[in-house]
């Protein structure tokens, strides 16, 4: 969980917030998106898209529904019916992007979800034998966990075993987790707590699009641009 990783630690970190942020942004790029400037509130997106002008879209959700005045929300369904290609997005949500703020600080952090696992774990693997922290971005401020990050990240320890990656024991209990779905991601979604909201809301296409495994090649990385943290 944020909070949770070693500081002296330098190994590069995967955040997952499958439901929706991460999902969300590697639809983005899979749809040609320039880059996402990552912010860490609504006031804060609004300004740094009003800097940016008027090409640039913005992103972003209060309680899961589209913050007022935004472009868009935070849907991924949403984002890939839009025209992405060469876009500047802005996005604020309220874990996943606080959590990939919370950790920029000098390691090499990637945006991962269920749809691009294989490519971010081999672009994370790639930075050294250092091991792999999988942060999940979980629910209020990143203070609990949330099912459905936790699956996605025993689906990262499968895939990373495959490669000799040591285990951590909090790595085993997601594994046994990921394990204990069989593969149908979509059925511990609709489980989880957020996945329950979001399929009140109607926003159930969201999940089926996120429980796919690595179906998009793309693996966002962070880094600071003229003082912005910018995937
Ligand atoms: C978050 O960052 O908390 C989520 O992505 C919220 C959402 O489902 O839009």
């Amino acid at each position: 969980l944020p909070g949770q990783l070693d500081d002296d630690s330098r190994c590069p970190v995967i955040v997952v917030d499958v439901l929706r942020a991460t999902t969300s942004i590697a639809v983005a790029f899979a749809g040609g998106a320039r880059e996402i400037v990552v912010c860490g509130s609504l006031r804060a997106a609004r300004d740094a898209a009003r800097k940016l002008g008027p090409r640039v879209l913005l992103c972003g959700e209060t309680n899961s529904r589209r913050a007022k005045g935004f472009d868009l929300g935070n849907s991924p369904v949403e984002w890939q019916r839009t025209m992405l290609r060469g876009r500047t997005l802005v996005l604020v949500t309220t874990n996943g992007t606080r959590a990939l703020r919370g950790v920029a600080d000098g390691r090499a952090v990637f945006a991962g979800a269920l749809v691009n696992r294989a490519a971010v774990l081999r672009a994370a693997l790639a930075e050294g034998p250092g091991g792999v922290a999988v942060m999940c971005a979980g629910t209020e401020r990143g203070t609990r966990l949330a099912l459905e990050d936790v699956v996605v990240a025993g689906a990262y320890v499968e895939l990373a075993l495959t490669e000799g990656v040591e285990p951590a024991d909090e790595a085993l209990a997601a594994l046994r987790l990921w394990q204990s779905c069989g593969g149908d991601a979509l059925s511990a979604f609709r489980e989880a707590a957020h996945g329950r909201h979001l399929e009140a809301l109607g926003f159930r296409g969201d999940l089926e699009l996120a429980s796919q495994a690595d179906v998009m090649n793309v693996a966002p990385r962070l880094r600071q641009t003229d003082g912005r943290l910018v995937l």
